[in-house]
């Protein structure tokens, strides 16, 4: 057994921030599934939001968190969030982050940082490094967890199950006392155990058969955490990004709303503007409205994409700004200088996950969860472009205070290791690659930007037969990674398809066509589930 006094399941923002807080109080392991680097804050284009201009305010970037939220966010928690954003910034730079900096006009070569305007934001408040912000903060924070001799990185090792006192069939309190983790090298389980736990797994993007999301997105934390007993909170909301580079051979590559923010105007198949008709923001409404308009735009006009063009701005600002987009798009056989961007929706950001307190508490004795995997209150119904950067920031950082200010008592269970029982090498890997397909192209036509009440009661019966069969053959066979990450996709399908059906209303990002509007008298805000 492999113990630790902080255990961290993750190496995107949320899992590596946390780590450098913690380490100076005690021996950390991070447990990561494949390189350290490969999370989703490895891919964010857009940037971090945080009020650092004297032009804009706290009060406006709550305005607008809120506004986005459509009436489901905590507004104490955005508060908080928006206000720590800064200081949190302002380590994070000391650390060695790089910004872009723009010249500030007529200073004499003086710089400032350069501030990005995306959907939903009434200012310019985005914080980004060109076009490639999630590589620099994972270079400048992997860079300072080198640096720190109480780290170590399992790279290559998959968490499979949290290790709870209830599993281990003690009463009382839940508590969490370590995790079982899979080292793909070796194939063998291995126990962890630790005081502190925390899940900084991101989101479940891979659940949908179009995402923007890379491969290790596949919620994994929700599902452990269900199957331990937390509570998971407004799965329904999966936030769709309207603009995925549409091209055969190119594999979720986002085109940011940053290129809207600077002047990118959607246009249908036959070059005509269309999102006048949607919303008064035009290309630069809410996330949420967007992806329905071009939903709506695709399915009306039968085309297989619409178009994202800026080819009306300077070739050298298009080229300096986006040099990500214009050399990815360019290997395509797509000039984005000389002409539009083809671009369809994808799954792109879970804005529910484990219930937890703005300090990343869960309802788990010593489970704490972080980043995309929580549910906060941020994000409320529909999450405000680069808040989640932001979010995973402010609240490792809280979760680490909390954290050290409880330290957790040692543990006194007794862990057994885990039990292969009388499992053998799968003999049908088909099995598992025609699950993996069935689930996201079942969630992608049944459970996607526009829901009506048959398709989700459909989606819900299918992903009962998947589950069934999923779940014999885990038991029948030697875990690899494919097998796990199809346990999982099928319990987080489940329970975005039941948080949906729940959910009676359109709201944000859950859009009903049985309930099209928003319910003003909610009884209850929050979609709740829990294991039974
Ligand atoms: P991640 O960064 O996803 O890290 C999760 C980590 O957990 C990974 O290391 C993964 O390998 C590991 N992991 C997962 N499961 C297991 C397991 N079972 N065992 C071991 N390890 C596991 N947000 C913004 O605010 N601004 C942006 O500009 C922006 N742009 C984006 C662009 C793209 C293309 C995408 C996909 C997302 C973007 N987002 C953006 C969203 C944002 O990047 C994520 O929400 C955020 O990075 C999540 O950070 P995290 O630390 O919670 O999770
Ligand atoms: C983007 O660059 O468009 C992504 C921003 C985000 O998801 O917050």
């Amino acid at each position: 057994m492999k113990q630790f006094d902080f255990l961290i399941l993750g190496s995107g923002i949320a899992g590596l921030s946390f780590a450098l807080k913690v380490a100076p109080r005690g021996r950390v392991a991070i447990v990561t599934k494949k390189s350290r680097a490969e999370s989703n804050t490895n891919y964010a284009q857009g940037g971090i939001a945080a009020v650092t201009s004297k032009e804009d305010s706290v009060e406006a970037h709550v305005r607008d968190t809120l506004e986005a939220g459509a009436g489901l966010c905590n507004e104490s928690v955005v508060r908080t969030i928006v206000e720590e954003g800064p200081a949190r910034i302002a380590e994070l730079i000391e650390l060695g982050m790089r910004f872009s900096e723009r010249e500030i006009p007529e200073s004499g070569g003086a710089k400032e940082l350069d501030l990005g305007r995306e959907g939903g934001h009434s200012k310019r408040r985005i914080l980004h490094a060109k076009d490639v912000t999630g590589r620099e903060i994972e270079r400048a924070l992997l860079a300072a967890v080198a640096a720190q001799p109480n780290i170590e990185v399992f790279e290559n090792h998959f968490a499979i199950d949290l290790i709870t006192s209830q599993k281990l069939g003690y009463v009382g309190e839940n508590r969490c006392v370590g995790v079982y983790v899979l080292d793909n090298a070796s194939g063998a389980v291995e126990t962890f155990s630790a005081g502190a736990v925390l899940l900084a797994t991101g989101g479940c993007g891979k659940v949908y058969l179009y995402t923007t999301n890379p491969d290790i997105a596949t919620g994994d934390g929700v599902a452990m955490a269900y199957r331990a007993g937390a509570v998971i909170a407004n799965m329904e909301f999966i936030q769709f990004h309207p603009t995925c580079l549409y091209h055969p051979k190119a594999k979720s590559f986002l085109i940011s709303e940053a290129v809207r923010g600077e002047g990118g105007v959607l246009k249908d198949f036959n070059g005509v503007e269309f999102m006048e008709k949607y919303h008064p923001l035009k290309s630069l409404a809410p996330r949420d409205i967007v992806a329905r308009a071009i939903d709506s735009e695709m399915k009306r006009s039968g085309a297989e994409h619409v178009c994202l063009d800026i080819t009306h701005k300077p070739a050298k600002f298009i080229i300096e700004r986006f040099p990500n987009i214009y050399q990815t798009c360019l290997q395509y056989g797509i000039d984005i200088t000389k002409e539009a961007i083809p671009v369809v929706p994808a799954a792109h950001y879970q804005c529910g996950g484990v219930l937890t307190n703005i300090d990343g508490e869960t309802e788990i004795q010593g489970l704490y969860a972080v980043g995309e995997v929580s549910c906060t209150g941020l994000h409320g119904a529909n999450r405000l472009a680069s808040n989640s950067l932001l979010e995973a920031l402010v609240c490792a950082h809280r979760a680490a205070e909390k954290c050290l200010a409880n330290p957790p008592a040692k543990n006194h269970l007794k862990i057994p290791d885990w039990q292969f029982g009388q499992a053998h090498n799968p003999d049908e890997l088909v099995v598992v690659s025609h699950n993996w397909d069935e689930i996201r192209r079942l969630m992608w036509d049944y459970v996607g930007i526009v829901r009506t009440n048959k398709r989700l009661q459909r989606a819900a019966k299918r992903i009962a037969n998947l589950q069934e069969e999923i779940q014999e053959y885990y038991w029948d066979f030697i875990v690899n990674s494919d097998l796990l990450e199809l346990r999982n996709i099928a319990t987080v399908a489940e329970l975005i398809i039941h948080s949906a059906l729940q959910r009676k209303e359109s709201r944000g990002l859950n859009y009903n066509l049985d309930f099209p509007n928003a319910n003003p008298d909610l009884a209850q805000r929050n979609t709740i589930l829990r294991r039974s």
